[in-house]
């Protein structure tokens, strides 16, 4: 069968390739207040701090690499018969590396500043400060992250929610299911009559809303799956 198969993606597919996670012990809002490095009020009290946490993060990009769990869902995506569409949660550019084209950021880009004046969005790779202007606009000290903090609306969620009106497969991988509106999109595709699967290093906050859950280290556990999927193993 040649059905859609939506994937949600969180910050444990890129554990393995060194990135870090939220959550987890030891993980990113163990060591940063997320009031000060990822809200639109953290900004405007400093910016220089907010910029300093995502400059530090952007650095990191070119030294991590995906891994088998990001060519597993480019795999899919080119071999299976029907619509594969991955919706990330993750800002950093690894289902890109890895090969995947039908992508959602829904929580941005790491590699993208926006001009909060102008509106325009730049690739940019190097970091940011309030020194810099906005290529387009020239207004100095208007660039910021085009990441999507707590408090904003993540992006494309029409195009999102149109998605998973019509899946027939919804997996959600590496995320630990407390942030909305993520959080709730396998209650959406369980509407739409998708067979949904959680694919997680341990049981999220919301296993229990899934049909099916497999738990285990995504590099191991993602590609077996895609291969269930190419071998028919799972209805799809
Ligand atoms: N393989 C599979 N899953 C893993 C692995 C791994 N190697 N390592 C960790 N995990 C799982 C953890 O068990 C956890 O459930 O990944 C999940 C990571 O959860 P979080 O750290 O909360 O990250 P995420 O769910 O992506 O956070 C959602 O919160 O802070 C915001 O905007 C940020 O996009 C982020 C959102």
């Amino acid at each position: 069968m040649a059905g859609s198969v939506i994937i949600l993606t969180g910050a444990g597919i890129s554990a393995e390739s060194g990135v870090d996670t939220f959550r987890d012990k030891n993980g990113i809002w163990s060591r940063y207040d997320l009031r000060e490095v990822a809200t639109p009020e953290g900004f405007t009290a400093n910016p220089a701090l907010v910029h300093a946490f995502y400059n530090d993060r952007r650095s990191q990009l070119p030294r991590v690499e995906p891994n088998a769990a990001h060519f597993a869902l480019a795999e899919l995506e080119c071999l299976h018969r029907g619509s594969v569409l991955v919706v990330t949660q993750n800002i950093d550019d690894l289902h890109e590396r890895a090969g995947s084209k039908n992508l959602i950021h829904m929580h941005g880009e790491l590699a993208k500043a926006l001009c909060a004046r102008c509106g325009a969005r730049h690739e940019w790779r190097g970091p940011l400060s309030t020194d810099l202007s906005c290529p387009g606009c020239g207004i100095p000290g208007a660039l910021r992250p085009d990441v999507v903090w707590f408090g904003e609306m993540p992006y494309h969620m029409d195009r999102i929610y149109e998605a998973l009106s019509t899946c027939d497969l919804f997996l959600s991988i590496g995320t630990s299911g407390s942030v909305y509106p993520a959080a709730q999109f396998v209650e959406e595709a369980a509407r739409a009559g998708a067979r949904t699967v959680e694919l997680n290093l341990e049981p999220s906050e919301n296993v229990y809303s899934f049909d099916e859950a497999v738990h285990g280290p995504a590099s191991k556990i993602v590609p077996a799956y895609v291969n269930r999927i190419l071998s028919g193993g799972t209805e799809v």
